[in-house]
């Protein structure tokens, strides 16, 4: 049996997880797959329970899950906030840090049925269909910071050492062998010593898979074709900023921000959760696209070894999107609610198993 934990967080966060777990009970049924779920507090919520966005009894849990499945974290209240205490995203950073959650992976695929709502091209969009690999608990996310004693200056030191950049690299090239062989490092190797020394350790790595054809683009040459012409890339690896800004930037291309799936692997265990936010407007209305939670729990059942399950998943999402099964952020003229997409994705994998 495997241990899933849920932390449904703020926003449509529970609304969406909701969905997840009901489609994961579905597979359970349709593939024999034996799973308990327990959930756990994070984010605004936890904050308002029990006075901090992490409590050390949801890292007790995530410690001994197989993995993790966590809906979204942040609500308006809370924003400005100084007191760490009180900041949900803290929740988000503090388990990627204790979980040792390295690398985050963003795939990014556009669906021929909803690429009409992508704000690029047509001729742009068509085909793209790459995958971030981004470093998640080190550089200037997790450097030191401060304040100067007049206030007046303050720092956050970007670091990075051969240890975390390989273990990241390593995952990214493993992925660029079972694609077409094509790796790309976006840095800023003109200016940052960090750049350098990625670029000097991915390229060494390079002897280990001389099969991949490595190649480098500078940061912001790399924001600027992702627009441009994103079907050129295959797998991107980069640095915790770099990703988290190229990673908005590209979920822009697919159409839907509700469509986009993600997985980040630790040492101990592996969280999946929607690239999306917690969508506050919206939440307890049912009319959030539970997608990219379903995607990420899709992405899970994979991680831990179910890969039938993961595609039945997919699939009942194709569907989805060719019934017009969507909910408005898709189908303007007749929505279905949150639910209705959940609904249908479980009935979809109980026939079709
Ligand atoms: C993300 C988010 C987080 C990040 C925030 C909420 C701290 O933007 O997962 O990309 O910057 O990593
Ligand atoms: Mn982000």
């Amino acid at each position: 049996m495997k241990n899933i934990l849920i932390l449904p967080g703020d926003g449509i966060g529970p609304e969406i997880t909701k969905e997840a777990v009901k489609v994961m009970e579905a597979t359970m049924k349709a593939y024999n797959i034996d799973l308990s779920f327990d959930y756990g507090l994070i984010g605004a919520t936890s904050i308002y329970k029990v006075g901090n966005p992490l409590p050390e009894e949801t890292i007790k849990k995530a410690e001994q899950s197989d993995a993790i499945l966590l809906g979204a974290v942040g609500v308006p209240e809370l924003d400005g906030e100084k007191d760490p205490n009180r900041r949900p995203e803290m929740g988000l950073l503090g388990i990627r840090k204790a979980m040792d959650l390295y690398c985050n992976i963003r795939p990014v695929k556009t669906y021929e049925t909803i690429k009409h709502l992508s704000p690029l091209r047509d001729e742009v969009v068509s085909g793209t269909d790459f995958i971030i690999f981004r470093e998640l608990t080190g550089g200037i996310y997790f450097g030191k910071k401060g304040r100067s004693e007049d206030g007046l200056t303050a720092f956050d030191d970007c670091d990075y050492s051969v240890f975390e950049i390989k273990r990241i690299a390593k995952l990214a090239y493993e992925e660029a062998m079972r694609r077409d062989k094509k790796l790309l490092l976006a840095d800023k190797a003109n200016v940052l010593e960090t750049s350098r020394l990625w670029r000097e350790t991915v390229t060494e790595m390079n002897k280990d898979y001389p099969e991949v054809k490595l190649e480098y683009q500078f940061i912001d040459n790399a924001a600027m074709q992702v627009i441009m012409n994103p079907s050129q890339f295959s797998v991107i690896v980069t640095e915790n900023m770099f990703g988290d800004i190229l990673s908005d930037e590209a979920s822009v291309l697919i159409g839907s921000l509700g469509m986009l799936p993600s997985a980040s692997y630790g040492t101990k265990t592996a969280l999946f959760e929607p690239s999306h936010g917690s969508y506050p407007q919206a939440a307890g209305e049912n009319i959030a696209n539970p997608v990219a939670t379903i995607l990420s729990a899709a992405m899970l059942l994979q991680y831990i070894g179910y890969d039938d399950a993961a595609k039945a998943i997919e699939n009942a999402v194709d569907s989805t999107l060719n019934n017009n099964i969507t909910t408005s952020d898709i189908n303007s003229k007749n929505p279905v609610s949150t639910s209705d997409v959940g609904d249908y994705i479980v009935e979809y994998i109980l026939k079709n198993a």
